[in-house]
């Protein structure tokens, strides 16, 4: 420990800070105060608004205890071999993804212009003793846990936050701990409640929580070296793809709970022709996010499929398939032959781009069935077409956004607020089982839409 603390050299700015004039110090104070209000901790349900959440820096001198105390954190994790990376939003989006690091990045007043400053971890590598060791003279380091969502152990850590004991403006490095899960993706928990930060944090300080307000999940991604205010930090890469996907990270878990009562109430249909229908389920499910992901077109569980997510963390056995939600803004023409390509038959086509698109396929006796959703500003909804009569149909949802959330053992999207979005499709009596369903007339959001002109029928009604 004496050794690293030997080794840091106090910045320049220190003493160039200790010159200042009283008066100037005074008027900084006053910034301070008026810049670093408490009540920037964002608590907001739309997740969007997280990226814009920012750090409002100080065009004045650094405060060199800053640079300091993360100079110290990350030399211990360095002592430690504990690759922790750097995860403040504004130094992220500045760098760009192909210099190759290490590259140096300085204005002289990054972790300088902060009181909070926001790190990583891959979860495996992190070591609580050895931190608490090395740390425990020039931080108070406190930890949040949660219940495990995986139930491998009773609790795990998802969040520690290391206060600088040495000075008057306290800085906070709060880390955040990623794990892995299904070996593909990235889990990070939520900081609940988050008036815990009040106890944590000192009442002096505002902090910007870009990390732990709501759960989180990311793709793989690995750590490289970048210099930052003249200090080695390992950063997320590619950098611009991890900050992408900051206000669409949100993951919800599925409700065991909830599957564990309509399992008790209605039983588990363990027949061979449902286990049977839900192995294949699921491996047209993986095949289709495979596919999907590959042309970059976002998609969610939509119709019985998030039903079945949402009701039973599972699938339906008695629906015949599976069901995704896609932006029409997102539909790619090579979607349709990406599909061809890969074993999946088009069964039809059904509307234009322009109006109630939606496709149907199939894989063995399996359907998957993609519907393209429509935003307006105050609805989202989706098409229906009567291949018989050209009768047109319109589903009409809540605007939603969308959650990550596991599924079958894959990362797959639902949206956030998914009994919005389960009530306006199958009305308040969504928890009883149903066989007897008619796509036209059943679903509580169903409204007639006209007919297609007889002229577009070629265009708007194919069957294949
Ligand atoms: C970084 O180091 C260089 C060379 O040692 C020095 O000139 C510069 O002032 C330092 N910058 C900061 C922000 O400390
Ligand atoms: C999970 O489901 C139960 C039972 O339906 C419900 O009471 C509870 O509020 C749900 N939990 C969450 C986090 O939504």
């Amino acid at each position: 420990m004496n050794i690293y603390r030997e080794q840091i050299v106090k910045p320049r700015l220190l003493k160039l800070l200790a010159g200042l004039s009283v008066g100037f110090l005074l008027f900084q104070f006053f910034l301070i105060r008026v810049f670093w209000k408490r009540d920037e901790v964002q608590n907001t349900v739309d997740t969007s608004k997280q990226a814009h959440v920012h750090v409002k820096p100080l065009q004045e001198p650094a405060q060199p205890a800053v640079a300091n105390a993360v100079k110290i954190f990350v030399s211990a994790c360095a002592e430690l071999n504990i690759p922790v990376f750097l995860l403040e939003v504004d130094i992220l989006s500045s760098l760009t993804p192909d210099k190759s690091p290490p590259t140096t990045f300085s204005n002289g007043c990054l972790f300088g212009c902060r009181q909070h400053v926001t790190f990583g971890c891959y979860y495996k590598y992190w070591d609580t003793q050895g931190i608490v060791q090395l740390l425990k003279s020039d931080f108070a380091i406190h930890s949040i846990r949660q219940a495990d969502p995986r139930l491998h152990h009773d609790t795990i850590p998802t969040h520690f936050f290391l206060l600088d004991r040495g000075h008057k403006q306290p800085t906070a490095i709060q880390v955040v701990m990623f794990h892995s899960r299904l070996g593909s993706y990235f889990w990070h928990g939520a900081i609940t409640p988050l008036s815990r930060l009040n106890r944590i944090l000192p009442s002096t300080s505002s902090v910007t929580i870009y990390f732990g307000l709501y759960a989180g999940a990311y793709k793989k991604f690995e750590v490289d070296d970048v210099q930052v205010d003249n200090v080695t930090v390992k950063v997320p890469q590619p950098p611009d793809s991890f900050v992408q996907q900051i206000p669409h990270s949100r993951f919800i878990e599925c409700n065991e709970t909830q599957a564990t009562k309509f399992a008790a109430q209605y039983g588990i249909d363990n027949s061979d022709i449902s286990q049977k229908f839900q192995r294949k389920a699921r491996q047209v499910m993986a095949k289709g996010k495979q596919l999907l992901d590959s042309l970059e077109i976002r998609f969610w569980l939509s119709s019985g499929t998030c039903l079945g997510w949402f009701r039973q963390c599972g699938i339906i056995p008695h629906s015949k398939d599976v069901d995704l939600g896609i932006w029409i803004s997102d539909y790619n023409p090579q979607l349709i032959p990406t599909f061809q390509e890969n074993g999946f038959k088009l069964k039809h086509m059904f509307g234009k781009i322009s109006d109630s698109f939606e496709l149907s396929f199939s894989a063995g006796d399996i359907k998957l069935d993609l519907f393209f959703f429509y935003d307006t500003p105050n609805y989202m909804w989706n098409g229906g077409t009567q291949a018989k009569t050209g009768n047109k149909y319109k589903y009409i949802f809540p605007r939603f956004t969308l959650c990550w959330t596991e599924f079958l053992d894959l990362r797959v999207r639902v949206p956030c607020d998914t009994l919005a979005y389960i009530e306006a499709n199958y009305g308040p009596n969504w928890f009883r089982p149903v066989t007897e369903w008619d796509w036209k007339k059943s679903p509580s959001n169903v409204k007639e839409n006209g007919v297609w002109p007889e002229k577009e029928w070629d265009q708007v009604i194919q069957v294949f």
